[in-house]
């Protein structure tokens, strides 16, 4: 593990003293590419903001467990610590950015002022063209003059992409960055990351709802489910044979597995949310397997075998067993 450039390890955080994750672990090698999956409102989006030091200012705190960064433990910096860690070390793509560009400011302008803060004098203009090049935007000089209602979609994407990238980082953590574009748009994005990594040598943690695009570009994969990690490690072995009912079962209800006239598959129940996490087991009451122990203990993230750990009790089913017809 020494070796990590990011580890996670039984990260809890509260907001206005409510429990909204626990036991979160992970870890991401240098110029490795981690997918976080899990359904919406398993946590993702929370242990990326716990990463960048963006929880909640009113009533957002780590409560338990750590986060360590190049050997930097980041948990309990103050202001200033983050701020020489984010955006530097760690380039941040939002959930629903795609729309957070300034719309008054030409994208040159926005870039000026983010890149200003690290690069001098005429170097400005010089790396503001380089990092709309990096994204691999034509025309970056007539780009730079535009405004953001000047784009389409996958550019504004693209631009903030760049924003991201203004400070080197070591890190890039993309929060669902593909979703709302079309596929070609998807797919271009993703290559532009695949560039990224092996261009500048940076790790990227990708938020996704799209399996399939963890089985593409990721190499290790986190499955979060009720504000916890259910399922890590490889993620070759895990999404081709999940340790984990709750894996499985998000696989087994992906679209995809189905052809056309053949019934589609679902998880049955609804999520487990904070402030009504069951006892034991938060998959339990949706899970085809649960038997008592389940339901009166929680189980701990621990190794199956060299490629991946999983937090569950054992389960004996198939994969086919782990979702319903619908
Ligand atoms: N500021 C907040 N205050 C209170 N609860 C919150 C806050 N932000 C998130 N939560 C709750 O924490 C849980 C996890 O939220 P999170 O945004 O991390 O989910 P997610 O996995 O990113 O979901 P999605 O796929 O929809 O983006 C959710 O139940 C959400 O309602
Ligand atoms: S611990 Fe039990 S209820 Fe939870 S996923 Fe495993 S088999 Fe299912
Ligand atoms: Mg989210």
């Amino acid at each position: 593990m020494s070796s990590d450039l990011l580890t996670i390890t039984g990260l809890g955080v509260e907001i206005a003293g409510l429990p909204v994750l626990s036991e979160v672990s992970l870890a991401l090698p240098s110029h490795g590419v981690l997918g976080l999956v899990g359904e919406t409102g398993s946590g993702k989006s929370l242990t990326c903001r716990a990463l960048m030091g963006l929880l909640p200012r009113i009533g957002g705190k780590v409560s338990d467990g750590s986060i360590t960064f190049d050997g930097t433990t980041l948990t309990g910096l103050d202001e200033s610590g983050w701020a020489r860690v984010r955006g530097r070390q760690i380039g941040f793509v939002p959930q629903a950015s795609l729309n957070a560009l300034d719309p008054v400011m030409t994208v040159g302008e926005q870039l000026r002022e983010a890149v200003s803060h690290l690069d001098s004098g005429a170097e400005v203009k010089a790396r503001c063209l380089e990092l709309l090049e990096l994204v691999r935007l034509p025309q970056p000089q007539e780009v730079l003059r535009r405004y953001p209602h000047e784009l389409s979609g996958g550019m504004r994407q693209r631009v903030m992409i760049a924003l991201a990238l203004a400070g080197r980082p070591r890190l890039l953590v993309a929060d669902e960055p593909t979703t709302a574009l079309d596929v070609t748009v998807q797919k271009a994005i993703l290559e532009v990351f695949a560039d990224l990594r092996t261009s500048t040598g940076m790790s990227l943690l990708l938020v996704t709802h799209d399996l399939g695009v963890v089985v593409d570009v990721a190499d290790s994969v986190a499955v979060m489910y009720g504000g916890t990690v259910v399922e890590f490690g490889s993620a070759r072995e895990v999404m081709t044979n999940p340790s984990h009912p709750y894996t499985a079962a998000l696989l087994g209800a992906r679209p995809a597995t189905r052809t056309l006239g053949e019934r589609l598959t679902t998880i049955p129940g609804v999520p487990a949310v904070p402030g009504q996490w069951p006892d034991g087991c938060r998959f339990a009451p949706r899970c085809a397997f649960a038997r008592d122990e389940c339901r009166a203990v929680q189980p701990a993230l621990l190794a199956v075998d060299e490629h991946r750990a999983r937090a569950c009790h054992g389960w004996l089913g198939t994969s086919e067993e782990a979702v319903v017809h619908v």
